[in-house]
């Protein structure tokens, strides 16, 4: 059923974001690779990082939801029993291709499958150079068989920027004969590693090159996951182009590798600070405190694209309101998530009269013209319909959304805080 947008005069007030996507998966993963009891705390309960609790419920890791906590009873590197079914990783990339990392090295064999879009996106990236290390994954897409098999380390130059593909070959690093050097393109965030050094894991990091050395245990940790910044990310773009607003995002993640809209809406002049800043269990927070704006376009492209990758179709909102031209470009990834998001903004764009260019990897954006509401798709994808709805909000007239519920992938609350934002 369509879902209409109500329309807010201005945004203000305070609102806590959901737990970071990428630390709560690795939470719960590595947690029960790890010997002891981890407690999670902040987690994310969206549809993808349950997935990730399922999965390893089927593989006999005892995980219990206490409300304000998650209860991961680790079983140590070799505690994973064989699943009686197929293992469903729902619309998780994240959690498909991770475990393709974990479950090369195991002693059992596995089946993998998710939904229609998981079954469309490449597995190859990560399958291939598994392989490398003696995998034996079939299929380039879901489902996947994966036999179980001995690994031996390598030395590997990465040919993505991809944060899931690095995690998991430090994964199956970690159940290899000998060492393993990734070799990244471009920096991406870097939870998996900050996370296997704090439980003790033989890991260094020395610029864009990882290096990891089976044989230790994890030892168990206590994990305080902050709030997601590709979350913050759509209210920093409301707070910034609606007048008369002033938003605070509290307790957001800001690792350094996942800042990119940062840098992106200083550029844009975007009146914004960062308060309290903290570190928490190794991951630097802050929050976030957004003002009504005079945005500027902008060039984003090159080694800040990983940096920001989830974030660009909310950044491409903001560009749409920004005086002047915008450029996106070296974002090709774009293409194989959720959906085609180069093909998805531009074609619902358009729909609101928007100047805007498909390029081949990216897109470029005349911004500071006048928008006008439309009947949106999302193509079932979390981060285009938080996405649109941003859009809608700031167009001239009424909007719908031809499915509101995705955002349970990343988001169950969205649109709460969204109108709780409003008056
Ligand atoms: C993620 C990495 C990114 C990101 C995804 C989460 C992770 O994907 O888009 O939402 O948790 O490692 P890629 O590694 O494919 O860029």
């Amino acid at each position: 059923m369509n879902y209409n947008i109500k329309k807010i005069t201005s945004a203000n007030g305070t609102v806590t974001v959901p737990g970071d996507k990428s630390i709560s998966h690795r939470a719960v993963m590595l947690g029960a690779l790890a010997d002891g009891t981890t407690r999670i705390t902040g987690f994310l309960r969206g549809a993808d990082c349950l997935s990730t609790i399922d999965c390893f419920r089927k593989m006999g890791i005892e995980i219990e939801d206490c409300g304000g906590e998650i209860i991961v009873h680790g079983k140590g590197l070799h505690g994973l029993n064989k699943p009686s079914e197929m293992l469903y990783t729902g619309n998780s990339g994240t959690t498909t291709r991770l475990l393709c990392g974990i479950l090369a090295g195991q002693d059992f064999d596995t089946d993998i499958t998710g939904d229609e879009s998981i079954c469309r996106r490449p597995m190859k990236r990560v399958c291939e150079p598994l392989s490398l290390m003696g995998a034996k994954i079939d299929g380039d897409y879901c489902p996947l068989h994966i036999t179980g098999t001995r690994l031996r380390g390598m030395d590997y130059k990465m040919t993505v920027a991809s944060a899931q593909v690095k995690t998991a070959l430090i994964l199956a690093g970690l159940y290899a004969d000998g060492e393993t050097v990734i070799h990244e393109k471009e920096k991406s965030r870097d939870h998996t590693e900050l996370m296997l050094k704090a439980m003790g894991a033989d890991l260094t990091v020395d610029g864009n090159d990882i290096t990891v050395r089976p044989g230790r245990k994890l030892r168990a940790q206590n994990i305080e996951v902050p709030g997601d910044i590709s979350s913050a990310a759509f209210f920093m773009v409301l707070g910034a182009v609606m007048p008369d607003s002033c938003i605070v995002i509290k307790n957001v993640g800001i690792n350094p590798t996942r800042t990119g809209i940062i840098d992106v809406f200083k550029a844009m002049g975007a009146d914004m600070e960062l308060a309290n800043k903290r570190t928490v269990a190794g991951e630097d927070a802050a929050d976030i405190v957004i003002r009504s704006s005079k945005l500027k376009g902008t060039q984003i492209g090159g080694d800040i694209i990983p940096r920001l990758i989830d974030e660009l179709p909310v950044i491409a909102v903001a560009a749409v309101f920004a005086e002047g031209t915008t450029v996106i470009r070296d974002a090709q990834e774009l293409k194989v998530k959720e959906t085609n998001r180069i093909r998805a903004v531009v074609d619902e764009f358009k729909k609101c009269g928007i100047d805007i260019t498909e390029t081949a990897d990216g897109m470029t954006i005349k911004g500071g013209k006048p928008v006008k509401g439309a009947d949106f798709k999302t193509y079932g994808d979390h981060r285009m319909a938080m996405s649109l709805a941003i859009l809608a909000q700031l167009a001239d007239g009424e909007s719908t959304l031809d499915d509101s519920e995705c955002v349970a992938v990343s988001y169950p609350a969205y649109f709460e805080d969204f109108y709780r934002l409003g008056n």
